[in-house]
This record gives C-alpha cells, sequence and structure tokens, in this order.
C-alpha cells in the first residue's frame, strides 16, 4: 500500500464550469484517484478554488462589490458543479482561508531569507486618475506584436503572447480609459534563472513525464529562464509579508500553487493524518495544456528554492473544442457544467469525455457524437449486454447465478478474458491512458455480447441447459467484472449495477474483480441503465447553443438575480450622456449585432448594441442615443465595445432625446 497526493489546478473562482475544465482535468485526475483508492493505496486528493488574480478584482469592482463575494459566489458555483460530477476530493478549500495565506507568506519570506527573492525598482504603468498602479489586465492597449487591439498588460489574446504592461502600445486605464504614465515600483523578483540548470536536468531526468509537458517545457527552458516577478500593485490579494512591501501583494501564480498544500493541510487538520507523507511519497498534478509552463518550470524551481520534494507526475490534457470551433466564454460558445447536468447523468457525460479521445491530444464536442456514443456504445453495447444478462438470469434461472459444469472451448476462452481484464486495464489507468482502458472495457461488453449471441441461450435452455447455464454464469461474472471497472469512470451508473447483482459496493478491492460470484447466489431486478438520446433532442440542444451565441453578454451570470437597490452614490457612478451615431454597421456573424461609432462630444465611442433585430443601420444613424460612456470596455464577437445604449429589454425600443445637445450628461 503507497500513498498518494493528487491534485487539479485549481480553478479561478470567476466563472463556473464548463466541459472543457471537466476534460482536461477534473475527470482524468477522479478515475486516477478513484483507480488508486481500489488498489488499495492510500489517495490524498485535494482542491481548491483560486481566489486572487486582478480578473477577480476586475470582476468585482465592474460589479461594484467586493472580491470576496464574487470568489465566494464562485466557489459555491464550482464546488457544486464538480460535487455533481462526482469529482471525488479529499478536500476542497479556498485561496481565501485565512491557512492559505499563511502557508504562502511563510513560503515567501523563507525563500526570500534563502536569498531567492530579490528587490527591484521597475516601471509600471500608473493610472492618475484612479490614483493606482495598472497591473495586469488593469491597462488594455494594442499588442506590440500582432497589432491588435484589446491586448491585455500581461497577454494578448490574439498571438498568445505574454506581455509587461509598459509594452502595451496606446495603453488605458481598463477602469477608466485615461492613458497612464509610467511610475518606477519596488517589486521582489524569484530567481528563475538560477533554477534553469536544475529544471532542465529534471525534466529530462524524469522517465514518467509526459512527451506533451516534456517538449513544451524543454522548449521554453531552451529559450532561457528569465527572472519572475512576484508581486504586484494590487489590494486583492496576499499581502507581501515584509517590511517596506505595503500594498504590494504577491503575485496570484506565486500562491496559487501552495494552494494544492494549503488544502492538504487543512484536510490534516480535520483528519489528523500527514499531508506530507503523502506528498513525499509520490505527488501527482491534473491540469490543463494552457499551465504546463507554470507546472513544469515555476512550480519546481520554487521547489527546490524552498527545498522540498517535486511532484513525480504532471498529467496534462489537451482541449476540448466544441461543434468544432474553440470554446470562448466571453462569446458564450460554451456548455456550462451545471446546463449540462440538467439534461443528463454526470456518468454519461464522464464517459464522453473520456471515451472521445486520448487525454494527450485537442479533441472536440459535438452533440451528434455524443448521442452516436452514448446510443451505440453504452446503450446497444453496454447497457444491452447488461440487460440481457440480467432479464435472462431473472427469467429462466429464478434470478440466480447458475451453476456451471463442464466449461467448452468457447466457455473458456471467455473466462480467460474476463480473468486477464483487470491487469491488462489496470495497467493502461496506470500509464494514465484513461480512454484506451475504457475503450478496453467496451470492448469487453462487445466480447460479451457475441458470445451471448453464439451461444444463443434462448435455445439451449431448453435443448442444453448446460449449456445455457454456463452461458449466463460466465455472463454475470462479466457483468460485476465490468461494474468493478467502471467505478473510475461511471461512480452512479456501476454502483446500479453492483446492486442489481446483489453484491456489496463498499472497498471494493480492484485486485479481486475477478473473483467470481458463487453459484446459487441471487440477484435483484434489475432497472433500465442508460437511455436512447432521440434525435429531437439533440436538436433542441444544438438550437440553443447556437442561440446562446448570437444572444449577447454584457455579463450573463447577473440575469437571474434579484433587482437589488441601489443607493444616489451607486446611481452617481454611471455616466449617461447623450450621444449621436454617426457609423453604424453590422457585425459579421451576428443577426443581433450592430457596431456603432457614438459621438458624446469630448470623444468618441464604440459601442457593440444588440438591436439589430429591431433597428436597421440606417435607422440608426444619425439618432440622439441615450449612452452609458464609462462601462468597463467589453468584447462581444470579438469586437470592442466601450459603451452601452440604452433601449428598453422587450421591444428594443432605443432610448432617444433629440432636444438634448449631443454631449449632455444624464442625471
Ligand atoms: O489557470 C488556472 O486556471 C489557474 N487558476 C490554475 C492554478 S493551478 C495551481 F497552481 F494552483
Ligand atoms: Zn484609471
Amino acid at each position: 500500500m503507497s500513498k498518494l497526493f493528487i491534485t487539479c489546478a485549481l480553478p479561478y473562482a470567476n466563472g463556473p464550469t464548463h466541459l472543457g475544465h471537466l476534460r482536461s482535468t477534473y475527470i482524468p485526475a477522479d478515475i486516477y484517484a478513484r483507480y488508486n483508492r481500489m488498489k488499495g493505496n492510500e489517495v490524498l486528493f485535494v482542491c481548491s478554488t483560486d481566489e486572487h488574480g486582478t480578473p477577480i478584482a476586475v470582476k468585482a469592482e465592474k460589479e461594484g462589490k467586493k472580491p470576496l463575494e464574487i470568489a465566494t459566489r464562485y466557489h459555491n458555483m464550482i464546488k457544486e458543479d464538480l460535487h455533481a460530477c462526482h469529482i471525488s476530493f479529499d478536500n476542497f478549500s479556498r485561496t481565501t482561508d485565512s491557512l492559505h495565506y499563511e502557508i504562502s507568506q511563510n513560503f515567501f519570506l523563507k525563500l526570500y531569507e534563502k536569498g531567492f527573492i530579490y528587490e527591484k525598482e521597475i516601471k509600471q504603468p500608473y493610472c492618475d486618475r484612479c490614483g493606482r498602479f495598472l497591473p495586469d489586465r488593469y491597462v488594455e492597449g494594442i499588442c506590440p506584436h500582432c497589432d491588435s487591439e484589446g491586448a491585455r498588460g500581461d497577454h494578448c489574446e490574439v498571438c498568445g503572447r505574454h506581455l509587461e504592461p509598459t509594452q502595451l502600445v496606446e495603453p488605458q486605464c481598463l477602469i477608466c480609459n485615461s492613458k497612464p504614465e509610467i511610475k518606477e515600483s519596488k517589486h521582489y523578483f524569484f530567481k528563475l534563472s538560477h533554477f534553469e540548470n536544475d529544471v532542465h536536468n529534471w525534466i529530462i531526468s524524469n522517465k514518467e513525464l509526459p512527451a506533451n509537458v516534456k517538449n513544451y517545457a524543454l522548449q521554453w527552458i531552451k529559450e532561457g529562464l528569465k527572472d519572475w516577478i512576484l508581486t504586484r500593485d494590487m489590494e486583492w490579494g496576499i499581502p507581501v509579508p515584509l517590511d517596506g512591501a505595503e500594498g504590494k501583494i504577491i503575485y496570484v501564480w506565486g500562491e496559487a500553487f501552495l494552494g494544492y498544500i494549503s488544502s492538504a493541510a487543512q484536510w490534516s487538520g480535520k483528519t489528523g493524518k500527514l499531508w506530507k507523507e503523502y506528498w513525499d511519497e509520490k505527488a501527482v498534478h491534473f491540469i490543463g495544456k494552457d499551465i504546463i509552463y507554470h507546472h513544469s518550470i515555476f512550480w519546481p524551481a520554487l521547489l527546490m528554492a524552498y527545498g522540498c520534494k517535486l511532484p513525480k507526475n504532471i498529467i496534462a490534457g489537451e482541449y476540448l473544442s466544441l461543434e468544432g470551433s474553440k470554446m470562448s466564454t466571453s462569446k458564450n460558445w460554451v456548455i456550462w457544467t451545471s446546463d449540462f447536468l440538467k439534461n443528463f447523468d454526470a456518468d454519461v457525460l464522464r464517459y464522453y469525455l473520456t471515451i472521445n479521445a486520448p487525454l494527450t491530444r485537442d479533441t472536440d464536442f459535438s452533440w451528434d457524437d455524443f448521442q452516436r456514443r452514448v446510443n451505440d456504445e453504452l446503450a446497444d453495447v453496454l447497457g444491452n449486454f447488461i440487460h440481457r444478462t440480467f432479464s435472462f438470469t431473472k427469467r429462466f434461472f429464478n434470478g440466480e447465478i447458475p451453476e456451471a459444469t463442464d466449461f467448452s472451448g468457447d466457455d473458456l476462452e471467455f473466462e480467460q478474458s474476463i480473468k486477464e481484464a483487470p491487469l491488462i486495464i489496470g495497467n493502461l489507468i496506470e500509464e494514465y491512458k484513461f480512454r484506451e482502458a475504457l475503450v478496453n472495457v467496451i470492448k469487453l461488453a462487445k466480447k460479451g455480447n457475441k458470445y451471448f449471441n453464439d451461444q444463443e441461450p434462448w435455445k439451449t435452455v431448453k435443448e442444453d441447459p448446460e449449456k445455457a447455464a454456463n452461458c449466463l454464469y460466465l455472463c454475470n461474472q462479466l457483468t460485476k467484472v465490468l461494474a468493478i471497472f467502471l467505478i473510475p469512470y461511471m461512480p452512479e451508473k456501476s454502483l446500479q449495477i453492483l446492486e442489481t447483482l446483489n453484491l456489496s459496493t463498499d472497498n471494493i478491492v480492484w485486485d479481486n474483480t475477478s473473483s467470481f460470484i458463487p453459484s446459487g447466489h441471487k440477484i435483484k431486478k434489475a432497472k433500465p441503465l442508460f437511455a436512447k438520446i432521440d434525435d429531437e433532442f439533440i436538436e433542441k440542444q444544438k438550437e440553443d447553443l447556437y442561440k446562446n451565441l448570437e444572444e449577447e453578454v454584457h455579463d450573463s451570470s447577473e440575469d437571474n438575480e434579484m433587482t437589488e437597490i441601489v443607493s444616489i452614490d451607486d446611481f452617481a457612478k454611471l455616466e449617461f450622456r447623450i450621444g449621436k451615431v454617426i457609423e453604424a454597421e453590422s457585425v459579421e456573424g451576428s443577426d443581433n449585432l450592430l457596431k456603432l461609432q457614438v459621438d458624446i462630444k469630448e470623444k468618441q465611442i464604440q459601442v457593440v448594441a444588440g438591436i439589430a433585430k429591431k433597428y436597421s443601420d440606417d435607422e440608426i444613424l444619425n439618432k440622439k442615443v441615450v449612452v452609458l460612456v464609462n462601462l468597463a470596455p467589453a468584447k462581444l464577437f470579438g469586437v470592442k465595445s466601450e459603451g452601452m445604449i440604452l433601449a428598453t429589454s422587450d421591444s428594443l425600443s432605443i432610448l432617444s432625446s433629440e432636444t438634448a445637445a449631443i454631449g449632455e450628461r444624464i442625471k
């Protein structure tokens, strides 16, 4: 029995989970955790929500709430999503937990004391109007590499490059749109360059690291590792625990990793067991491929600096696209976990997202393919085999596992396939080949159907009852074995099968999988396992998805909230002005959106408005409309929108005034 520490990348608490998260990280990690528990290993499987960082702070600012409120809202949603998907964490914490603060600050201090963190003055954008520095996404501008607009201070979404905030061309404060100045600020840097050789050696000598992780990591190391800025000038985050560092926090990536440890430490507090024993024996991180860099380079270097054991492995799931196009939460091209689960079982989702493609390859979610696999593989192959075994046993053998007598060659061969399967499938799971193992499970069910057909028990039950008994004896054994193999993949369905088999569902041990159920054992009445999905239902799902794409999203998460009372101060924050539409055109790919240039006297702003179903571009041109001009910019269909035209929600009637002057404020 060995100890095993398993983690999932910590989801940012700025949105609920979607199918991409489940596919790349949570489902594979859970399969591995459940399998290892059945192997008798002591598993510690932890996660947390990642609750700092600028996206959460910006969202809070946009909504006029505290960052902690936003984080709490999404922490609860994420926890609920993952629970509903049967992700079996031993502990699920938050990076705003005080234990996490303590562990992160101690970690930072230790690196500082050991000389691996040093101070340096650097230039940073500073917004005079807001009276603060503009870290990461607080500043936007034109990407210096690819010239696209809307690049953020840390990253350009179009060319995917990492950016420093001072590199942006025509930078603007995200909150007030004014042009920042450049000011000096003291920051703390981690000596990443010092660890270049050690990290390199660790990567090439680690035989377990999968090829995708290894290749990405080596490519980056080849480009050379630069020291890494570990702090930010902002309020939301973990304060730097040093004198003279007031107003500075530890960069979110400088503390998020410690979320693995703080969640485990919280678990230790509850259970009295020592998390470190698990970490030291074997730690495996499950992540999405977008954060391979962080886990294969930053994290090992931080651990080396601190002086503790490195993880044994990093499993990086690749991307999931949706109906052939890249998923995008801002364009609403996404399937949220909670929406999916309104219509389908979590187990079916776990199955589909695993069987769809190896984890190390990008793949696509398509409703048609989902329907095909559920109907063909789950209902027709697996469900059918189990169902015919149960109903035949009930009908012809009084619901008892029949007596087996002299096995024929076919029986022996079939028995052999059942007996050798646990090792084959187990080895694949141990090699993180979750899809391949599942494909083997389905193959075995197919084999079961073929054996059942070949043995024709419906005939032999009268002509040669011993032959029929052997067939049903073995088919029940295979049913049990399949149920056990499926525990890591479809925990609920497999328990349902075991319950029908009238077997205990506690403490199931993988290595006993193929110990056979004795003859005479009574089974229970079976319930259907998998329902087929009809075409109409799939069409409806597709329609909903495409409809989503058209509806635009300044922030859809608020749609269902009750109207709140706002104070006069809250109202005063909204800057409504009269603006004149001086240019209008439709937004490509949408039949709902118009891109407008609106003159508000002191400047011109671009607004994307969801009014095309009511107004043509000609009709809106030259109208004097009411515009909210200090709305945080957002992108709709990839087009930047800097304000909002007011209109009624049902009839889409635009509020306008022909008498007021352009630029006039409304209060
Ligand atoms: O990329 C992300 O979603 C991060 N929140 C992952 C953090 S994983 C770890 F470092 F904690
Ligand atoms: Zn500003």
